[in-house]
């Protein structure tokens, strides 16, 4: 596996592959991997002829009160897994050659960053979309894999690379969760063992309106009350949002017709997990199999 650390010679390379006629898939993280990660590796080595891996911790989608000192790190480990899995080359930028002195652009999709997780975190998807958008750049993809589990961000990167005529195919990947149903993050490993008990509360809520909507509940207030209310049983928890939305505009709904989004952001403890999952009416997915 290559080690690329420097913009130029990233570029450089993605070039090079791109005139000998390979297809480029990339994946972009900000490290500390898990088998989330792992999944949306191997989806991007099914897809193309090289894989690029890019690891950054990002300090622009962070907030000043968030935790970007002490998100996890693990370089050493990282590149043993991203090797683990057939990546091609793993691009480790520094922070001082991503934001040089002077760096003042910014990428911003403007409706679906205000949503959701946009409203508790201010700027954190500007900061999303002008990374990524830097790191297309950088690496000149044809294919980029994201998790399915950041819902918010997988639309709002579409809508991105659809606006600006990019020519890029975003690929989505199912959320992997661990054997008790908790999606797999990297901030899991911020959780105590009680915590940790606690944050399955998401899945629950989730599984819980799945369940009504499956019985006919369609009035997305009744779905949000009973998640909410089955949340806050849950010791050390604080509700970010609760939503019942449209998969596209990601507005929220009254009633909920043939499908609609369930994003969730619960603070446990200190830690503030998200977690989502689409509500599809029988009759849409048996008239898709036809
Ligand atoms: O999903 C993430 O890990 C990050 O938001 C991303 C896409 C790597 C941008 O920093």
């Amino acid at each position: 596996m290559e080690v690329i650390e420097s913009v130029s010679l990233m570029q450089a390379r993605s070039e090079e592959l791109r005139l000998a006629g390979h297809t480029l898939a990339f994946v972009p993280t900000m490290g500390f991997l898990h088998e989330g990660h792992l999944e949306l590796m191997r989806v991007a080595r099914s897809l193309a002829d090289r894989v690029i891996v890019s690891i950054f911790v990002n300090p622009t989608q962070f907030g000043p009160k968030e935790d970007f000192a002490k998100y996890p790190r693990d370089r050493e480990g990282d590149l043993a897994k991203v090797e683990g899995v057939s990546v091609d080359i793993c691009f480790l930028p520094d922070v001082s050659e991503m934001y040089p002195r002077g760096f003042q652009t910014t990428v911003s999709v403007r409706e679906l960053s205000g949503h959701l997780c946009g409203l508790s975190r201010p700027g954190h998807f500007d900061g999303v979309t002008t990374v990524v958008s830097k790191l297309f750049n950088i690496t000149k993809p044809h294919i980029a894999v994201f998790g399915q589990k950041d819902y918010q961000q997988l639309a709002v990167i579409s809508r991105m690379v659809t606006d600006t005529n990019m020519g890029i195919e975003i690929v989505g990947v199912p959320t992997v969760r661990e054997h008790d149903g908790l999606a797999m993050s990297s901030r899991n490993a911020y959780l105590n063992r009680d915590e940790r008990r606690s944050a399955l509360c998401l899945k629950k809520a989730m599984d819980l309106a799945a369940e009504m909507f499956a019985s006919g509940e369609r009035d997305a207030k009744i779905l949000k009350n009973a998640m909410e209310r089955l949340i806050v049983t849950h010791p050390y928890t604080s509700i970010d949002y609760v939503a019942v939305c449209d998969p596209v505009t990601l507005d929220d709904l009254d009633k909920v017709g043939e499908q609609a989004l369930v994003a969730l952001a619960v603070k446990v403890g200190r830690t503030r997990l998200i977690d989502n999952c689409l509500l599809k009416a029988r009759n849409l997915s048996e008239r898709r199999d036809l």
